[in-house]
């Protein structure tokens, strides 16, 4: 006991988070782990300088990094993840492609979470509100979120867990993004844990 405290004293594990909007999750997880000392939010990446997850995350007193396309297609991100010496990438709303570059070089490194139940709706494009408007037009009876790891391809890297909710007939697509929401903040901290403690 005595010597698992003291080695999560010596030797937290360090996440980088990416994103590129609101960072709803991103806040989410740097609250959760502000109280756990086993896992470090060593930065925050964003590809949007001005984006609201930028902004809370400075707010935080979290160290920021924005990068533009070029730098992450050209592997200066890549070098200074690396630098940073991190454990895993997490992936909460973060909209560009991802080089296979960066893929490769940080294969079962890198988790996303995506707001439907892969592999259904998932795909170039099918990104936040288009996602839930896409499963209330086909008239879908549950939704859900998957955490699944990343490789080249959008949203077919394997799947780690997922997490359902129901639709009800007279839901919005904005009442299926509160669910949605709901259920991303309430599981994503502990997925990380689980990846990153077991
Ligand atoms: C989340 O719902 C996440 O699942 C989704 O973007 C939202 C970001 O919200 N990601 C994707 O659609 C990726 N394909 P947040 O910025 O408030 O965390």
């Amino acid at each position: 006991m005595i010597f698992q405290a003291l080695n999560s004293m010596k030797n937290p594990k360090n996440i980088v988070i990416f994103v590129s909007g609101n960072g709803s999750n991103m806040s989410n997880l740097i609250a959760h782990f502000d109280s756990n000392p086993d896992i470090d939010v060593e930065s925050v990446f964003s590809n949007k300088k001005e984006c609201l997850g930028i902004i809370n995350a400075q707010k935080a007193g979290v160290n920021t990094v924005t990068f533009s396309k070029q730098e992450l297609e050209d592997g200066n991100v890549t070098e200074l993840v690396d630098l940073l010496n991190i454990d895993l990438i997490v992936l909460a709303g973060f909209l560009l492609k991802i080089p296979i570059e960066f893929t490769s070089h940080f294969e079962n490194k890198i988790v996303n979470v995506h707001p439907s139940l892969l592999p259904k709706f998932g795909g170039k494009g099918m990104y936040g509100k288009h996602v839930h408007k896409a499963v209330i037009e086909a008239g879908e009876t549950k939704s859900g979120i998957t955490f699944h790891y990343v490789n080249e391809n959008y949203d077919e890297g394997n799947i780690i867990e997922q997490f359902e909710c129901e639709i009800n007939p007279k839901d919005t697509w904005e009442d299926l993004e509160s669910k949605i929401q709901q259920l991303e903040h309430e599981h994503f901290p502990v997925v990380i844990e689980k990846l990153l403690t077991q």
